[in-house]
């Protein structure tokens, strides 16, 4: 630069940038800055290079891990089907009234149940099974078809 402007208060070189008399001094960035800088940089390249980064037509680059999230996903139901599928054998085959008496059983088709009914039966008979007009109320003793429980 030609004609290099110096600030003579401070002693450091301005960016001739001045507003209402207040100058900008150029100084340089932190260095910790810079350097957190570059590491972010050395970052995205690992990164871009390890998981799926660059979208394309169909699909983003896959990364040499071959990672995907539907995957862990799939991975993860699978294991719980695994988990599941001795128990839910042993249900099959069992009448009702040996599933109640066995406490392991019992746990198991409660909560499986509970979801069941969240999903398909609290539209009419509501979220805590009381009912409404016309719904009848699930919690009580009143059945209208017999209340034990192969009648249920
Ligand atoms: C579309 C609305 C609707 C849905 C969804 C529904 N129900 Fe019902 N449910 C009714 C109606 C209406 C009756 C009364 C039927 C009658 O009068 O015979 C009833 C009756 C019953 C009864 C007998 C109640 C009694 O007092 O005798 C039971 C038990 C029951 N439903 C359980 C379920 C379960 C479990 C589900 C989910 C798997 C379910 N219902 C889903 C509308 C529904």
């Amino acid at each position: 630069m030609a004609d290099k402007q110096i600030d003579e208060i401070s002693g450091v070189e301005t960016t001739g940038h001045e507003w209402d008399g207040i100058r900008e001094l150029s100084n340089p960035m932190p260095r910790w800055w810079v350097w957190s800088f570059y590491a972010t940089i050395v970052w995205s390249l690992g990164y871009m290079v390890l998981y799926p980064a660059w979208p394309l037509v169909n699909e983003a680059t896959k990364g040499v891990l071959n990672y995907s999230s539907r995957g862990e996903l799939a991975g993860e139901m699978e294991g719980a089907r695994v988990a599941q599928g001795a128990i839910l054998e042993k249900i099959s085959k069992v009448s009702l009234e040996e599933i109640l008496a066995d406490p392991q059983l019992a746990r198991f088709a409660t909560a499986g149940g509970a979801s069941a009914f969240r999903v398909n039966c609290v539209q009419c008979h509501g979220t805590g099974a009381a009912g409404g007009q016309g719904y009848p109320n699930l919690n009580d003793d009143e059945w209208l078809w017999g209340g034990d429980i192969n009648a249920i």
